[in-house]
């Protein structure tokens, strides 16, 4: 048995203690365990033997940095994660409560699990084993963990910004994503951008009986339905004057390249989905839909009433959380401006909107011509047995984009999760040979570079 082996069991140990913090970035309520699960990824990587293991506490939830600088002219990576989570609801849906980690079928349930504390952790527990058995890296390594990442990373931006010499790296190393298919080792090169924002939506002061202004008052739901509907059809066209006009089409090898990945469209829509058909533009495959063509999505309408039983009021407001997803070269600030110019031609009589925006971030690709990619895949192959796949995903992450454009440094995307495993839903889970294997990639990886 090897080292890593040996150490499968501390290593679940540490990750049900990290997936125990219910570390929600979006709800301030959740502030205290924001800083508990800090202070954790802090100490792991202290107790890992990295240099300066610290909290950066400024505006927002705190970063985590540490370094392990001993190999000169080797090269640097930059390894970043994320320790905030997104809510569990809807709670009534999870088999096991989502803070309370549960093993069933080898896999660990818990919110986290897989976005993005088991993959965090990976990282992690790589480098601590290197150094454990050689008291030493074959390479240098920065840690940079974030905690509002799952709601748009803000504050990472303007640090990395800052900080460009610290931060000094060869490439990033970000395991945040997913593998193709089960046991296909995988490597993301390309994700989506977004800009998520909520409509603020107002019609007459206060609610109103329906029986007695309905026909001549102001809806804001109806209204809301109405602008939906106007900013896309129902073929998924988005019809926001200018939206289409910097979007890059995939290239044809590109394309080619996705068209040989197994991919199975019954299962993936009724299986691994649980739906019934797909929508979207008709002409377009699937996988150029879902990683290459901007999208509008709704997210939740609030307002009215939806207690139990009926009651018949016109409301005064309502609300809907609206994000649209970029791919190259849209420019978030440019759509921002498209999209409000538009919705306030499209708003109905009678009715006022607002918009204020949440989060924004562009779309990134990376290359998948480097070294640094080249040493991913091969590390991969050595633990999984099988070639390496390259894939875009249609999520986003907007710190590959911060990490390019502060630092020139590209991100190594090898990712550990499953498109099975529910992130942001319930029941996420996190496949436990992926964990073990992922650990043993990551120290694979590090070696192959120091050679
Ligand atoms: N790890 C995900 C993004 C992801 C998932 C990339 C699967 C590739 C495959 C990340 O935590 C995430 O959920 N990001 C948010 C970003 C947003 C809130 C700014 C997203 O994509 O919705
Ligand atoms: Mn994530
Ligand atoms: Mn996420």
């Amino acid at each position: 048995m090897n080292y890593y082996q040996q150490h499968h069991e501390d290593y679940l140990e540490g990750l049900k203690t990290f997936l125990r913090i219910p570390s929600i970035s979006t709800l301030s309520e959740h502030k205290p365990d924001i800083q508990k699960a800090a202070e954790f990824v802090r100490d792991e990587l202290k107790k890992a033997g990295l240099d300066q293991a610290q909290l950066i506490e400024g505006q927002g939830n705190p970063l985590v940095y540490a370094e392990w600088l001993g190999a000169p002219g080797k090269p640097t990576l930059l390894f970043y994660g994320h320790y905030d989570v997104q809510p569990p609801d809807p709670l009534d849906e999870w088999k096991s409560p989502p803070f309370e980690p549960a093993i069933r079928n080898d896999n660990i349930y818990a919110r986290g699990s897989a976005d993005d504390k088991g993959q965090t952790y990976i990282l992690i527990k790589a480098v601590d084993g290197l150094l454990k058995q050689h008291g030493k890296l074959p390479i240098n390594v920065k840690f940079l963990v974030e905690g509002e990442e799952e709601v748009g990373g803000e504050h990472i931006e303007s640090y990395v910004a800052s900080k460009p010499a610290r931060l000094k790296a060869d490439a990033a190393v970000i395991c945040d994503t997913e593998m193709f298919a089960p046991e296909l080792p995988t490597i993301c090169v390309g994700l989506r951008g977004i800009v998520y924002g909520e409509l603020w939506v107002q019609g007459a002061d206060h609610d109103l009986h329906s029986g007695i202004y309905g026909g001549a008052a102001p809806n804001p739901i109806q209204a809301i339905a109405e602008i939906l509907c106007a900013l896309k059809d129902a073929q998924g066209h988005i019809r926001i004057p200018g939206f289409y006009d910097r979007v890059q089409k995939p290239s044809d090898k590109e394309r080619a390249a996705w068209a040989r990945l197994p991919l199975n469209e019954k299962e993936y829509t009724e299986k691994e989905m649980g739906a019934k058909e797909l929508v979207g533009e008709p002409d377009i495959p699937l996988l150029e839909r879902t990683w290459a063509r901007p999208t509008l999505e709704v997210h939740g309408i609030r307002g009215g009433f939806t207690g139990e039983g009926a009651k018949t009021v016109i409301p005064a407001r309502a609300v809907a959380k609206i994000s649209m997803r970029l791919v190259p070269d849209m420019n978030p600030k440019e759509i921002i401006r498209l999209y409000k110019s538009y919705v306030k031609k499209i708003t109905p009589p009678g009715i006022r909107t607002a918009i204020r925006i949440l989060s924004s971030a562009p779309a990134s690709v990376v290359s998948t011509d480097s070294r640094w990619i080249a040493a991913g895949a091969e590390a991969l192959e050595q633990v999984f047995k099988k070639k390496t796949v390259y894939m875009r995903s249609g999520g986003s992450i907007p710190v590959v984009g911060t990490f390019q454009k502060f630092l020139k440094a590209p991100s190594v995307m090898m990712g550990f999760g499953l498109p099975d495993d529910n992130i942001h839903a319930p029941n996420e889970k996190f496949h436990l040979p992926n964990f073990y294997r992922g650990i043993k990639t990551v120290g694979r990886f590090l070696e192959l570079l120091g050679k």
